[in-house]
């Protein structure tokens, strides 16, 4: 089976630098989903000279054919018919991420079937605004775009879909008959069925149809998109699937339940029985499973091993990796690090360029100071180590195993195993120095007042 997917048109109702194949649905452009649903056909992409590279580049199966200015749908075919090798093909407009392969596979079986020349995909719309109209007389059928209809033809809701199968002579034998609107001066590709004997229609479901022209239905189609990536996982629960953001890469494993406004990202696996609370957000990485996210964390590129607990408000920055059972708390910060079982950073905490082994207490406050104003220096604190509030660890440091670091230390020196490192003025208690303060201070304040 072989289509041709028309994807050079100049996307102006998009408003947008960037042409609207090429905008973002779920993670993906949408011209990847179209192409992706023409899996099972050799697909011809129907490009401006810009985007030739870049479709190239994310297609390699597929012919890449240039139309050099856009004059219009029946144009952008003319550039890739004479490479169609079927008897019988597919037309795509490029910005139908919602289209279905198997709805194309049918209307070929039925093209085949019927003998007919061509047959256009229609669908009833309560709101058929921008769409070209079925104009059915006396059982011919014309397609009559937006800008050129009447109002009483502007009362139809049946819509000519954009998908159209052909009969690949009949198609080579119409095409250049087609005449420029005299309205746009574009040659249409609806037009093409005034010079065609045998066309029928095909109803398909409106919502398969839908074509992104403008930011409204980029929204539109976007929404019911997430709905399909949402619905592949029946053995998860999503609490509020409207309110929640899967990018179409991404893997949950059973029993994991997603709670609203997160948003997994990229290639993010998730793994069994996990708990993801509210408005995390999630790139990029690897989570196993029994893992609990309390809410609005921020992980990025990393691995989290299986029973581990995260949050509230943690950032899990790039390299970050957590081996199982480990509690990283709220306002911790994390980079570049390794970190082994049970060890805990459970308040206040930047850790970065370091590796952490198991079972080490993390207190509060402690900083990693990682970066000399150069380069990055690394820390490597060993297993059972006991790091005590308010510690700043100055990389490159090491610290032995089952060391215990004093609350308030400022470490600049590798320290062995066992040992204790404290590094604080001693302290020292004036008695009744306070009243005898409050005494001068006041006596000061009397004078000046006088005066
Ligand atoms: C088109 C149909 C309309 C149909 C609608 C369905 C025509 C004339 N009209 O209108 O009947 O109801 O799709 O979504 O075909 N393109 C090119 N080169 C060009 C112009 C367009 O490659 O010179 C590509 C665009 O990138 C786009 C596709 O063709 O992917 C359709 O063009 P678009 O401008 O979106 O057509 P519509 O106005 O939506
Ligand atoms: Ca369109």
């Amino acid at each position: 089976m072989e289509a041709v997917v028309l994807a050079a048109g100049k996307s102006k109702r998009m408003k947008s630098k960037i042409s609207k194949i090429f905008h973002n649905i779920c993670g993906k452009p949408i011209i990847f989903y179209v192409v992706k649903a023409l899996e099972n056909f050799k697909v011809h992409i129907v490009s401006n000279p810009d985007m030739k590279e870049a479709l190239e580049k994310m297609f390699p199966e597929a012919k890449v054919h240039i139309q050099q200015e856009q004059k219009g749908t029946a144009d952008a075919l003319s550039k890739a018919i004479n490479h169609i090798e079927f008897e019988a093909f597919a037309v795509v407009n490029g910005d139908m991420p919602l289209i279905k392969g198997e709805d194309i596979e049918t209307g070929l079986n039925i093209l085949k079937l019927k003998g007919l020349d061509c047959l256009i995909f229609t669908s009833t719309l309560d709101n058929p605004y921008g769409y070209g109209r079925i104009v059915r007389e006396n059982g011919k059928i014309t397609i009559v775009e937006e800008k050129e209809a009447t109002n009483q033809i502007k009362q139809i809701k049946e819509v000519n879909s954009g998908i159209y199968i052909f009969r690949t002579e009949a198609a080579l034998r119409a095409l250049p008959k087609i005449e420029k609107s005299s309205e746009t001066g574009e040659y249409y590709l609806t037009e093409i069925i005034k010079y065609m004997e045998k066309v029928d229609t095909l109803e398909i479901n409106s919502e398969n149809m839908l074509g992104v022209n403008t930011r409204k239905q980029l929204s539109e189609v976007r929404r019911i998109m997430q709905r399909r990536i949402i619905d592949r996982f029946e053995y998860v629960t999503f609490i509020d699937p409207e309110n929640t953001y899967v990018n179409y890469d991404v893997e949950i494993g059973e029993d994991t339940v997603i709670y609203p406004n997160v948003h997994l990202k990229d290639k993010t696996k998730i793994g069994r029985e996990c708990i993801i609370e509210n408005g995390n957000i999630i790139e990029n990485s690897v989570i196993r499973d029994n893992v609990h996210i309390k809410p609005y964390c921020v992980i990025e590129e990393s691995i989290i091993c299986d029973n581990c607990e995260i949050g509230p408000f943690a950032h899990l920055r790039p390299m970050t990796e957590l081996k199982s059972c480990v509690r990283i708390g709220n306002f911790v910060e994390t980079k570049k690090v390794k970190i082994g079982k049970r060890t805990k950073a459970s308040h206040l905490t930047y850790l970065g360029d370091a590796e952490l082994g198991e079972d080490v207490n993390v207190g509060c406050g402690t900083i990693t100071c990682n970066y000399d104003g150069y380069q990055k220096n690394k820390t490597i604190v060993g297993d059972r180590v006991f790091i005590g509030s308010d510690v700043q660890l100055v990389a490159p440091v090491k610290i032995g195993n089952d060391a215990l670091i004093a609350a308030g230390t400022t470490v600049t020196k590798d320290v062995e195993p066992f040992a204790l490192a404290i590094s604080r003025v001693p302290q020292v208690n004036k008695p009744n120095w306070v009243k005898k303060y409050r005494e001068t201070m006041e006596k000061k304040l009397r004078e000046k007042n006088k005066s």
